[in-house]
């Protein structure tokens, strides 16, 4: 039988609205480029790392092939500078509805709390969002070889945390996070709608509908 043990979070999406703040630095970036990034972008980014991101942004304006890697370096910056503005006065207050509540009753349970997020802005929100302390383990994005959609990510914070794999939930806003979470073996919940997250079974519009009978029940 399976036992829930851990629940790992994605950050961006999940524990708090940042994928706006990612698109709107990415769709600025555009315009000094001289095109308007088209919405759709907006969730093929989700969930992919900012140099994988500018690929995706860049090919939507047909500017693949137009700059060198030190370049293309550089436009990443701007975007984190641009994004770390956005996100500058983020408080307890930008913590998803339902999020707070679960990451208590999972410590209150002794259920362990992973964060699986490839945004290097991560640990700043966990401080800022003051909920640092509910998290046993946080990978480090740099410290994992491929990023979602592989599994990488989640099996490194459940090896961090003891935890098997099939005993523990990934919980995802994003297509490639999901992939990552079923190719880790884990049972994913989905956070957003079917027609994004068409390979997850488990989608909810927010935290607010999981508790932990809800979250067993999965395994
Ligand atoms: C993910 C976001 O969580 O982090 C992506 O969904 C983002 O949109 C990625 O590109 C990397 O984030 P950062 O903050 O390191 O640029
Ligand atoms: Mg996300």
């Amino acid at each position: 039988m399976r036992t829930l043990e851990a629940v790992i979070f994605d950050m961006d999406g999940v524990l708090t609205e940042t994928s706006h703040q990612h698109f709107l630095a990415w769709k600025m970036l555009a315009q000094k480029l001289g095109y308007d990034l088209p919405n759709a972008v907006n969730d093929q980014v989700k969930g992919i790392s900012r140099l994988e991101s500018l690929e995706i942004v860049l090919k939507a304006g047909n500017m693949s092939d137009k700059f060198s890697d030190s370049e293309k370096v550089q436009m990443a910056d701007d975007k984190n500078a641009i994004y770390q503005s956005l996100i500058k006065e983020f408080t307890k207050e930008n913590v998803s509805e339902g999020a707070l509540e679960l990451l208590k009753s999972l410590k209150e349970n002794n259920i362990k709390i992973g964060l699986a997020s490839v945004s290097k802005n991560a640990p700043f929100l966990l401080e800022a969002m003051e909920i640092s302390e509910y998290f046993d383990v946080v990978v480090d994005p740099r410290e994992i070889k491929h990023g979602k959609p592989a599994p990488d990510i989640f099996l490194m914070a459940a090896k961090k945390l003891g935890a098997a794999p099939e005993n523990c939930i990934g919980v995802e806003d994003a297509y490639a996070g999901v992939e990552s979470i079923k190719s880790a073996k884990m049972t994913p919940v989905g956070i957003g709608t079917k027609e994004v997250l068409s390979n997850c079974e488990t989608v909810l519009s927010n935290l607010n509908e999981v508790n932990i009978e809800f979250l067993r029940r999965l395994l």
